[in-house]
């Protein structure tokens, strides 16, 4: 038997949330799951048709996912075989690892008679991330916030996103690893600092409830990892306080860990926004795709 998931991709952050507001989006990733026998689990991966097998180990994100489940499930692991259809650019800050990671958790549990609930699938997998914010939107579809509470399981609530906001996302053509956009953070951050991204998360939410535009303009923005990251994204400052200037931008933020660039506009004519793009990105010879979408409602599902 053969399982196959459709997962959604999704954005973190969303500027002043760090680590804990996410939103899925309409791009997605197919994850086929069988049982094998050897106790091996091995991962095709197919980018565009670009093929790789591997037998992944403890480091593999796709192997912490079968050994949680069968940690919790107190239940024998013996492998499986994993094939990865990935539409979703790899190492841009758009969920594809959440995304497969919710793939395989929802694969194994059907695999092995659903013992497990949506909520405990939900906890493993920002388990295996360490924060919640794109494990958790690959599951639940649209807005959400949530968190990674003291007892392990993470606490979450989606939120209606306003249908007259768009979101554009500005994919660069390379990859910028998490561990590499986290490893640039600092321990501590300024008391000052703390304070502004506590308004402005509190604006963040206050302005999705209330679809009001006026206060999302001024929530999205932040001042505890956009700034130390800046120099792994080149053009993004640029870009970032161009399209402020424009009516129909809400605002610009990066996506996730980077180095894709999330522009939140009302209204469908994004024109001004690519001319500003193409301005700063072909200056610095970067090449990049742009995709504009409404958030995915559904998360993952068996299909
Ligand atoms: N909140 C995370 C970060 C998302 O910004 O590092 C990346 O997976």
């Amino acid at each position: 038997m053969e399982v196959t998931v459709k997962a959604p991709a999704s954005s973190a952050n969303l500027g002043p949330c760090f680590d804990c507001a996410g939103i899925a989006f309409p791009l997605y990733n197919f994850v086929k799951v069988k049982k094998a026998a050897d106790g091996d689990v091995k991962v095709i991966i197919d980018e565009k048709n670009d093929v790789r097998t591997f037998v992944v180990d403890e480091k593999n994100i796709i192997f912490q996912a079968f050994k949680r489940f069968h940690e919790k499930t107190k239940t024998e692991n013996t492998g499986y075989e994993v094939r990865v259809e990935t539409h979703i650019p790899i190492a841009r800050g758009l969920g594809s690892s959440a995304s497969v990671i919710s793939g395989a958790l929802i694969a194994a549990n059907e695999l092995n008679g659903n013992p497990l609930s949506k909520q405990d699938l939900i906890d493993i997998a920002a388990s295996i991330e360490g924060h919640p914010d794109n494990t958790t939107p690959a599951f639940t579809g649209g807005f959400v916030v949530a968190s990674i509470e003291d007892d392990g399981h993470v606490l979450y609530e989606k939120i209606d996103w306003c249908k007259d906001w768009k979101i554009s996302v500005c994919i660069p053509d390379y990859k910028l690893l998490t561990e590499l956009a986290r490893s640039v953070l600092p321990e501590k951050v300024a008391f000052k600092d703390a304070v502004y991204n506590i308004q402005k998360s509190a604006q963040l939410i206050t302005a999705i409830t209330n679809h009001n535009a006026d206060i999302m303009r001024s929530a999205l923005n932040d001042k505890i990892h956009q700034p130390y990251r800046e120099k792994l994204v080149p053009g993004m400052s640029e870009i970032i306080s161009e399209l402020k200037k424009e009516n129909n931008v809400l605002g610009c933020v990066l996506s996730g860990a980077g180095p894709t660039l999330a522009v939140i506009t009302e209204g469908d004519n994004i024109d001004n926004v690519k001319t500003i793009v193409e301005k700063i990105w072909h200056d610095l010879d970067i090449k990049y795709e742009i995709m504009t979408f409404v958030p995915e409602e559904n998360g993952a599902a068996i299909v």
